[in-house]
């Protein structure tokens, strides 16, 4: 493929074509899913990335085989069925612990280190948005996106489906801001050499949420809503 191509294209449409690439630009820190509309490029140059050396690793990534594509062929319903029972339900497994575990370092050492009670409040306000997030896509926007997908008239008082879509997608933004708040606050989830275990596990699983909740926004945003927008054209 030639390289300059790559580099016009949108980054939430490289992932959507080959999901590896998000863990390539995972770790050069450039945002896949709210910033998936920015070309390569650009994203490249707001992330401070040399082009030459992410291009290299696209490459060589691209030669190591083929790309898992299944969800990008599946059918909507069952593509949300996968959002739903995967990463719906990995916030909801999760969402609990994160809260119990930043409370119990509010208690252990709120009063030792400054950022432990601006982390554990900005993951309460990252489950306060979450929750009701999740509730309005399973019981209004998914089930409009089914019938829409069925044939069937969508009932909704939304109006067009793109007003929910758009919500949504303002919705994921603010999410995406909360978790780089968290990723600053607590220094790359990087625990202190004498951190507590519960500091350790809550960092850790902080960072294996981050992972998730941006996979989780990035197949709504760049193969979910594509989809649903496409068959209103
Ligand atoms: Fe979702
Ligand atoms: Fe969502």
């Amino acid at each position: 493929m030639n390289p300059t191509s790559l580099l016009e294209r949108s980054v939430g449409e490289l992932v959507a074509e080959d999901f590896r690439r998000a863990h390539v630009f995972s770790q050069f820190g450039i945002d896949f899913c709210c910033g998936g509309g920015r070309s390569l490029a650009k994203a490249c140059e707001r992330a401070g990335v040399p082009t030459d050396r992410l291009l290299d690793l696209l490459e060589t990534m691209a030669a190591s085989g083929k790309a898992d594509d299944t969800l990008n062929q599946l059918p909507l319903g069952e593509l949300i069925d996968y959002i739903e029972a995967n990463h719906h339900a990995y916030v909801r497994e999760k969402a609990p612990l994160l809260l119990e575990y930043t409370a119990k370092m509010v208690r252990a050492h709120g009063e030792h280190f400054a950022e432990i009670k601006p982390l554990a409040a900005w993951v309460q306000a990252l489950m306060d948005d979450l929750v009701p997030h999740l509730m309005k896509e399973e019981q209004v926007l998914f089930p409009a996106i089914r019938a829409m997908a069925a044939g069937e008239a969508v009932d909704g008082c939304f109006g067009h489906i793109g007003n929910p879509i758009r919500a949504m997608q303002h919705e994921h933004d603010d999410a995406g801001q909360i978790l780089a708040k968290l990723r600053e606050i607590t220094g790359d989830y990087q625990p202190p050499e004498n951190a507590c275990t519960t500091w350790r596990v809550c960092y850790a699983t902080l960072a294996e949420f981050e992972a998730d909740l941006h996979r989780h926004i990035h197949l709504e945003n760049n193969l979910l809503f594509p989809k649903v927008m496409a068959l209103t054209c």
